[in-house]
């Protein structure tokens, strides 16, 4: 059995029609999306028309439930004045150019998703099992409360996304924890690819997940977010990898990996 995991779409509607192309070649029979279809980037209903069509098994993210609802913020939980301000600037382009007639989907999609494959029983969500925009970030998670988000939801392996880097981890249990990443912006590494994640459950390596970079024409993305007068600062990001904003939410181990 092989399947994809995409997380974090942020309105990047290149990299995830890449990224679908990608597994497809790779001989993915499942697909999976963890949630936030958008922000950041440009032309929200192109990605949710992409995996639609595609009929990606989904997860409500954050900014689903938000552009869904038309709830006031996107529920990203920023404290910072500057990363509220960015924030802001994409949920109101999202929330403005979301059609009305995607809404109810990302109303409806489903806040968690357990699904056994090829034997392994998998808990998907978009942040944690616990809250949809909890942060899990490698260097802060201890093993004991990873193991116990694990036994509740009753998985061998737990799937998140949310941070917008990913990670993974054996448990001294034998279960995992794979953040899947993010498609919609790269992973504060210097590099203009974006990461999905890929399992095959007959693959002769160890673990059986491992993270896929995608390059993508990054360049028409940027010039499509200029197009739309969307911010310099993400520009820039997508243009060299490196975080510009929301830079607050990264504990100290992930932040001395990027440049600001
Ligand atoms: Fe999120």
């Amino acid at each position: 059995m092989r399947a994809a995991f995409f997380g974090g779409i942020y309105n990047n509607y290149i990299g995830l029609e890449e990224a679908l192309a990608d597994a497809r070649r790779r001989g993915a029979e499942r697909l999976f999306c963890l949630g936030d279809v958008g922000g950041f980037g440009p032309h929200p209903d192109r990605s949710i028309e992409s995996l639609r069509k595609a009929q990606v098994e989904m997860v409500q993210g954050n900014y689903d439930d938000a552009v869904g609802n038309a709830r006031e913020d996107c529920g990203c939980g920023y404290t910072d004045p500057r990363d509220n301000h960015f924030a802001r600037l994409s949920y109101a382009y999202t929330l403005d150019k979301t059609s009305a007639g995607h809404r109810p989907w990302l109303a409806g999609l489903p806040p968690q998703l357990s699904v056994e494959l090829g034997g392994t029983r998998l808990h998907l969500v978009h942040g944690s099992p616990r809250q949809q925009n909890e942060f899990l970030w490698e260097s802060t998670a201890p093993d004991a409360f990873l193991e116990r988000l694990c036994v509740e939801a009753g998985a061998d392996v737990l799937l998140c996304t949310h941070t917008g880097i990913h990670w993974q981890r054996q448990l001294p249990s034998g279960r995992r924890v794979v953040n899947v990443g993010a498609l919609g912006r790269p992973a504060n590494d210097g590099r203009t690819c974006v990461w999905y994640a890929f399992l095959d459950t007959e693959a002769e390596t160890a673990p059986p997940f491992c993270f896929i970079p995608l390059a993508y024409d990054h360049q028409r993305l940027a010039r499509e977010m200029r197009a739309e007068k969307l911010p310099e600062e993400f520009v820039e990001t997508v243009l060299t990898g490196w975080w510009t904003t929301c830079l607050e939410i990264l504990p100290s181990k992930e932040r001395l990996r990027g440049r600001f």
